[in-house]
């Protein structure tokens, strides 16, 4: 089963509820981001938006915003939550490690919350491809993905680890983070953060960056 198929199937089977990531208030970095005024209000895309709760949420804030997700089902969920919060946006269905046609040089801001532990390192190159070509020039960057440093558990303690729903997750170092972006990217800060989840909180390496020009 592909990702896509994975991400489709857990989409129309579990209520938003059941759904272990989706949480509908922002995550506490992203909102930091735009309350310290590193990012301001512009154009914007979400990377990997499941359910569209925090492209609704910078909709709040004064952001111009698209959600991108691999999963069709996914974007379903967000124009119907959307559309019942009465909020302007856009959703599409694309997959970051694919040809993205149609957003070169289109956007300010770009992230990606909890995204890049479902992308192996052969497919890192060419998603990071598609969010420079995406942004701007000057335009600003934020990821954060799982870290290695995650204490074993349920899934092992590998690069590789399996979840209770069934996915595959690559579990990142700083390190790894820095060889990626920095060829494309001037990392400003890079750092291994707790992050609060739905089920208590996990280990993840966060990265705020801003386009290169090359
Ligand atoms: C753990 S969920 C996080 C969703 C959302 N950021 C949130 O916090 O609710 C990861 C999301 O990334 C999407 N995704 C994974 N790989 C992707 C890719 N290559 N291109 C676009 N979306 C992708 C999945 O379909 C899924 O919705």
């Amino acid at each position: 089963m592909t990702l896509r198929e994975q991400m489709d199937t857990i989409y129309h089977e579990f209520t938003l509820a059941e759904i272990p990531w989706n949480i509908e208030k922002p995550p506490d970095s992203i909102k930091n981001l735009v309350e310290a005024g590193w990012v301001l209000p512009c154009d914007a895309i979400d990377l990997g938006c499941g359910a569209g709760n925090c492209v609704i949420w910078l909709v709040s804030k004064g952001f111009r915003i698209t959600g991108l997700d691999l999963s069709p089902r996914a974007i379903e969920l967000a124009t119907a939550l959307a559309a019942q919060k009465r909020v302007a946006c856009w959703f599409v269905a694309r997959d970051m490690t694919g040809i993205v046609e149609g957003f070169d040089g289109s956007f300010d801001f770009a992230y990606d919350w909890e995204v890049l532990h479902h992308v192996f390192p052969e497919d890192r190159e060419k998603y990071v491809m598609n969010v420079h070509r995406m942004l701007r020039s000057g335009g600003k960057y934020f990821s954060l993905c799982f870290s290695e440093e995650e204490p074993p558990s349920f899934g092992g303690d590998g690069k590789y680890r399996k979840t209770r729903i069934g996915t595959t997750l690559y579990y990142s170092s700083e390190r790894e983070l820095q060889e990626l972006f920095e060829p494309l990217f001037q990392v400003e800060q890079l750092r291994t953060v707790e992050v609060a989840g739905k089920k208590g909180s996990h280990i993840a390496v966060e990265a705020k960056m801003s386009k290169k020009d090359v």
